[in-house]
């Protein structure tokens, strides 16, 4: 169990700022404010709501939020600033309307972004960065100094730099890995060093602020705050420039699933999360990767037949967090090539088609066959097998063996062979126009019926193009149009499903005439094909 003492971070979300960086994820005013909204609810301790110095609009889309989310009750709201006199100003005209407002001012300490990016000497960085973070505390006293591309910085010079920052009135220190350079132990040890040696650590709250670039965002993440960083800097989604930040759902349900062994917790309510990853996916277009942690679609799906049978018996087997922890929908046993009987069993239970076991066995082979063919195997392809499988069990005679040979120009031939009760079989073979004729032909010629087609229908069940083939079919007896026997057939094959169909409506006719199944059914019909034999009508 962990303490009850157990320090409580501050949650600050970025998504809007840096997240809205990403190229290709702008979002409008309208939809920034909806974000901001949903953010609170999940209750996160800071919005970053934007970098007001960027554009009227970027100033607006602040301002909106500041006095629309920045209540009383509501998360602090913070802009973003470079150390320019310039975007101070703007930052706090966006944010000043919040109940909690915030200054994010920030400056680059690593040798090449001093040299190369900023043209300036170390000396100037220090006395730039202390001027902005004085500018800052004029109008507000909760403020953030960021050492952008602080992993690649001299450790003794960040030291000088912060140092400066919280003798001007910085309140929060954040240590960027900007450039998603650091490795977790390397990134803990900078955190740890920089709150050993600044004069006046102790008086603010250390920051972490990490990129993606290597994969590590959110191991670096919990580095820095097992180290003693106090505040997280995440997105949603993990959005963010180039491969993205560190993600928000993971890193507070990496804190929340094993509280037991970390040393601090969040506030959010997690049960928001899937409903937060969904708004923003679709409101700036960048699409979740299905096994994504925590949000992706496949975050609680299981295909395996052996995780499957894992999960029937126990969720635990092969689940650390409920769908429930995050709001999502809930665990899917997702029917494929790889699902066993136990997960087929218990979809069929929870669609209440109720199948024997013995149904159960050749309902599975038949399944897996469509499984090999079909990606994923869907509710309304089961209720297609379900149904022909009744057809099937229910029938007199089976259909065992279809070949057909069709195309331009030329006729159509098609080998049946069928088997009754007993499992005796026969074979016989037809000519037609078409394919499908020359099945049902064959068909009629070993059970020697007479019958009229009156209806005949073929559909795809889903789609794709190894979707399965639906056929019901509508037979009359010759001579007697007020009755109609019908059948149903389900295959990838299409001339297969119709030949099911057709057999189907042709045992129930047989049925119907009462020629009751008895014991040796062919053995009723001295005059019908034999094994192996041939029949051209
Ligand atoms: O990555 C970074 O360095 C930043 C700073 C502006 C905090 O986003
Ligand atoms: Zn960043």
């Amino acid at each position: 169990m962990q303490p009850t003492n157990t320090p409580t971070i501050t949650l600050f979300d970025t998504t809007l700022r840096d997240g809205e960086q990403s190229p290709g994820a702008s979002l409008t005013s309208a939809e920034k404010l909806e974000v901001a909204r949903q953010l609170a609810r999940l209750e996160v301790d800071v919005i970053e709501a934007g970098f007001p110095a960027a554009s009227p609009d970027d100033l607006e889309a602040v301002r909106r939020i500041a006095q629309t989310v920045g209540t009383a009750d509501g998360p602090i709201i913070a802009g973003l600033a470079r150390a320019m006199p310039g975007d101070i100003d703007a930052a706090w005209e966006g944010v000043r309307h919040a109940r909690r407002s915030r200054i994010h001012t920030f400056l680059a300490t690593s040798p090449l972004h001093m040299e190369r990016k900023l043209g300036l000497r170390p000396d100037q960085v220090v006395e730039r960065a202390a001027a902005a973070v004085r500018q800052a505390a004029t109008y507000c006293d909760d403020i953030e100094f960021s050492a952008e591309d602080a992993t690649r910085s001299d450790p003794g010079f960040l030291v000088e730099v912060i140092a400066a920052a919280i003798e001007a009135g910085a309140t929060t220190i954040n240590i960027p890995d900007t450039v998603g350079y650091a490795l977790p132990a390397e990134y803990a040890a900078l955190i740890l060093r920089l709150r050993t040696e600044t004069p006046g650590a102790n008086a603010v709250v250390w920051s972490v602020h990490c990129h993606d670039d290597l994969g590590l965002a959110t191991a670096n993440t919990l580095a820095g705050l097992e180290a003693g960083a106090r505040q997280a800097e995440v997105t949603i989604n993990g959005l963010g420039e180039r491969a993205g930040n560190a993600s928000l759902e993971e890193v507070v349900m990496a804190l929340h699933t094993r509280r037991s062994e970390t040393t601090c917790r969040t506030r959010v309510d997690t049960r928001q999360l899937t409903r937060t990853s969904r708004m923003v996916s679709h409101y700036t277009g960048m699409v979740v990767a299905p096994n994504k942690a925590i949000v992706g679609d496949n975050a609680f799906a299981h295909e395996a037949g052996i995780h499957q049978h894992g999960m029937l018996r126990d969720r635990r087997t092969y689940e650390i967090m409920t769908p429930t922890d995050v709001g999502a929908d809930g665990t899917r046993l997702v029917l494929g090539k790889h699902s066993g009987k136990a997960a087929l069993r218990q979809r069929l239970e929870q669609l209440e088609c109720p199948v024997t076991e013995e149904e159960l066995v050749s309902l599975f082979e038949r399944f897996k066959q469509l499984a090999e063919r079909q990606k994923q195997v869907t509710d309304r392809d089961l209720r297609a097998l379900v149904d022909h499988e009744s057809e099937v069990h229910d029938g007199r005679y089976s259909l065992v063996d279809l070949q057909v040979s069709c195309g331009r120009p030329g006729l159509s031939t098609a080998t049946v062979r069928l088997a009754d009760r007993n499992g005796e079989e026969r074979v016989a073979a037809s000519v037609a126009d078409g394919p499908v004729h020359a099945a049902f032909r064959a068909i009629d010629s070993l059970l020697q019926t007479s019958s009229t087609l009156v209806e005949y229908n073929v559909h795809g069940v889903s789609s794709g193009h190894d979707a399965l083939g639906e056929v019901t079919v509508r037979l009359a007896p010759a001579g007697d149009s007020s009755a109609a026997y019908g059948g149903y057939g389900a295959d990838i094959d299409i001339i297969t499903a119709s030949a099911q169909a057709y057999l189907a409506a042709q045992n129930r006719l047989v049925e119907a005439n009462g020629n009751e199944g008895s014991a040796a059914a062919w053995l009723d019909r001295p005059d019908s094909p034999r094994p192996e034999s041939e029949v051209y009508r």
